[in-house]
């Protein structure tokens, strides 16, 4: 950990670990004892390897699990792995019931539809089998079940009344058959709240999954587009968290308990950051454009796993903060590979496209995190480039989204110049996000990132 971090210079803020230099000053004003000077650890146990799904059925007994609510999709039910994993619950005697109706960007109704089968069926544990929408689903209707209360209770403020979970949940069992969104050791459910048409969440340590079972071979059948917009979004957790404020540059919390979950950047998650970029870098393109290359696909899930665990305790910043608004106001744009007839933007797609803007901003603030980031991708670049991070992180980002097909821009998904102070407002919003950014953040600010991110080759 040390010589990784030996490259980082700039200011150590007052309270940070001697050895953890924080790569900007923390101008707060306050006295050096008011700094944040310890960081948690927080993930679901892990277990991960090809054929792992198998063992579902014995994770479950293991727990204690009697009767499960098994929430997956349309697509994934019919699929070989998920008859599998349903037989290996029959093989345990574990009772269960399949709740196959979770969407694809899940939204507040379609989360209320979840609980109200969760509720209504008196299970005792949860399984999840899906990409990162179907395990929020689950999170979220283990919650509502066993803790009945209206939708907006337990969403975050100002959008919903942010109350925290008043104790803890059944078993849950996240099984991703998606490399990206991390969904299954983090403690966070997204979704969209239509009757504002705003995007926001529930966060709360008690809807992190037990375990994760990640079986990387789940995602063999996955399309090309699919694998791309997932691994970005695996690449935007990893760069978010590896440049996102540093912990000691927080306010120190009045107990643990209200120690945030995001924490900004610290040691721990910039060595999962670290590695994810790695692999990201030398397997992303491989996953995609070959589906028979399980080697690469294999290495995305374990960055997939290792980026969920970073931003599930440093926290993401900019790109995240600006996908929500892209995606609320970008109705039109239908991704090759996805549900027909649906139009949305895909979640990575949606962060990855505001990235190339965000870090040409924030590497002034750590120059050498984006150089180090940018050499983990696979960058040529010596020491002395350290004026020019933010160029050359840009340019090995945007090398890979062409190679990958992504496409180019805000405005190749329909966004246009006069949607610029629309998506600057709704973005400023996510102030939790925009908060762990590396530099103070203004609508202004938002404004000409999004600008910045209309066409970006
Ligand atoms: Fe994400």
């Amino acid at each position: 950990m040390q010589a990784l971090l030996e490259d980082f210079d700039g200011v150590a803020p007052p309270a940070a670990a001697p050895w953890y230099f924080a790569t900007m000053s923390c101008a707060h004003g306050l006295a050096a004892e008011m700094f944040e000077s310890a960081f948690s650890v927080d993930t679901s146990t892990i277990t991960f390897g090809r054929g792992a799904l198998a063992e579902l059925g014995e994770h479950a007994r293991a727990l204690g699990i009697k009767r499960a609510a098994v929430f997956t999709d349309p697509r994934v039910k019919n699929l070989p792995f998920f008859q599998g994993a349903t037989r290996s619950l029959e093989t345990s005697h574990v009772d269960f019931e399949v709740f196959a109706q979770c969407r694809v960007e899940p939204t507040d109704v379609s989360f209320s539809t979840a609980a109200e089968f969760a509720r209504a069926g008196r299970f005792d544990g949860y399984i999840s089998i899906g990409g990162g929408s179907v395990i929020d689903t689950c999170k979220v209707a283990a919650l509502y079940a066993t803790y009945p209360a209206p939708f907006l209770t337990y969403v975050n403020a100002p959008i919903g009344e942010g109350r925290p979970v008043p104790g803890p949940l059944p078993p849950h069992i996240a099984c991703p058959t998606t490399a990206g969104t991390g969904s299954e050791t983090t403690a966070i459910a997204v979704c969209d709240i239509l009757s504002i048409g705003a995007k926001t969440g529930i966060v709360s340590r008690a809807i992190r999954p037990t375990r994760a079972l990640i079986d990387p071979t789940c995602t063999a059948s996955l399309p090309a587009s699919v694998v791309a917009a997932a691994g970005f979004d695996v690449l935007s957790h990893a760069l978010e968290s590896f440049t996102a404020r540093p912990y000691s540059c927080r306010k120190k919390p009045d107990s643990p308990a209200q120690r945030p979950l995001s924490q900004g950047s610290n040691p721990w998650s910039d060595l999962g950051s670290i590695e994810a970029l790695r692999l990201g870098g030398k397997y992303l393109v491989r996953a995609v454009t070959d589906p028979s290359d399980s080697e690469a696909r294999e290495a995305l899930s374990w960055a997939a796993t290792l980026a969920g665990i970073a931003f599930g305790n440093a926290g993401v910043h900019l790109p995240h903060a600006m996908s929500y608004a892209v995606a609320g106001l970008a109705h039109d744009f239908q991704m090759p590979g996805y549900p027909e007839g649906e139009s949305f933007v895909p979640h990575g797609i949606s962060v990855i496209l505001n990235a190339p803007s965000t870090f040409q901003e924030t590497a002034a603030a750590a120059p050498d995190k984006h150089l180090t980031a940018a050499r983990a991708l696979g960058a040529n670049a010596a020491d002395s480039d350290r004026d020019n991070a933010g160029e050359i992180l840009t340019n090995i980002l945007t090398e890979l989204m062409k190679k990958t097909g992504v496409p180019n821009g805000i405005a190749a998904v329909g966004l246009a110049s006069s949607d610029l102070p629309a998506l600057a407002e709704r973005a400023a919003l996510q102030k939790r996000l925009t908060d762990n950014a590396p530099i103070d953040v203004s609508v202004e600010l938002l404004e000409r990132l999004f600008s910045n991110s209309l066409t970006l080759w």
